[in-house]
This record gives structure tokens, sequence and C-alpha cells, in this order.
């Protein structure tokens, strides 16, 4: 029996202002449709905001459902929002906050399996990396390079072929 240990890279910062312009108007964003979600089961809000590499940001929030089961996560309202709108645009950043009526969240969000898997269909349809940023309500930011990293060992299209 082989042991084999897996790599992942990622990054944090303590404050935003370590961050580009460019990526903290985009966690502003975040926050801005984290504030709109539609949370009312759970209270837990969450905002994501993707920067797609023709300069449009598209931005999403949870929606939920009295059938649990039918609401979708905050990542998958934007990203399928964007594929819908801008098919041809990779997605470059994906800013993505989130707010807890019931406790203060410091701490990043990390997002949920599903999420990882639908943000990897885009990150490998476009052929370029997507760069994640993930915050709480408040503290430091978590830096992602790569869905890969964030989802090692990922379902890809080869396995659906012999
Ligand atoms: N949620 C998201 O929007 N994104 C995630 O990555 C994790 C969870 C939502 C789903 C549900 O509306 C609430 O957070 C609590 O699970």
């Amino acid at each position: 029996m082989e042991n084999i240990e897996l790599k992942i890279n990622y990054a944090e910062v303590e404050h935003e202002n370590e961050l580009s312009v460019e990526e903290q108007n985009l966690l502003q964003k975040a926050r801005i449709a984290c504030a709109m979600a539609y949370a009312p089961y759970s209270q837990f809000s969450v905002g994501a905001a993707l920067l797609l590499d023709n300069g449009v940001v598209v931005t999403g929030n949870n929606q939920e459902n009295v059938a649990f089961p039918s609401g979708l996560c905050a990542e998958r309202v934007a990203i399928f929002s964007a594929g819908a709108n801008y098919p041809d645009a990779a997605i470059k950043t994906i800013a993505i906050t989130c707010k807890s009526k019931q406790f203060l969240v410091d701490q990043p969000l990390s997002p949920c399996g599903a999420c990882r898997q639908s943000m990897s269909e885009y990150e490998i349809r476009h052929h370029k990396n997507i760069r994640i940023l993930l915050q709480g309500e408040q503290g430091k930011i978590r830096i992602i390079n790569s869905i890969a990293d964030l989802l090692p060992f990922m379902f890809k299209a080869e396995e659906l072929k012999k």
C-alpha cells in the first residue's frame, strides 16, 4: 500500500487593503449581494460576485425554499446566471462572503461540495483558472488560485469516456 500525500495551495490576508482595488470592489459587490439573499430558513446569507474576463460583474445570493432542497446556493445562482447571459466569457475571479443573523461569522466561508463541482465546470470549459476570494462577515480573506485547489479529485469529463 502506498500512502500518497496531496498538497493544495492557498493564501490568506488579514486585511482587504492587501488586495487589489479591483478585488476589493468585487468583495464589496459580494457583500451587497449577500445582504439581498433570501434565507428565511437558515438565517445564513451568502453572496457571490464573479468578475468575467469581459469586465462584467455578475452577482448571486442564496435563494432558499420551504421545500429545502429546492433552494440554491449563492455560488450556483451567480455562476449559472453568468453561464446563461455571458456564455463565451471566462470567469476570472469569484468573491464569496456570508453573514448569519444568529452569530458573527469571522472565518472565511467554505463553499459546499456541489458548488465546488459546479465552479470546476467553468474553469475547465474556458481553460482558465478561477481565483476565489473567501471571507466571512469579517476577518481574514482566504485566496485560492484555482478550483482544482478547492476540489482535488473533481469529477471530470474524461471519466465519461473509456
Ligand atoms: N450556502 C450557500 O449559498 N453557499 C455555500 O457554499 C454553502 C451554503 C447557503 C445554502 C443555504 O441557503 C444556507 O447557505 C445554509 O446552508
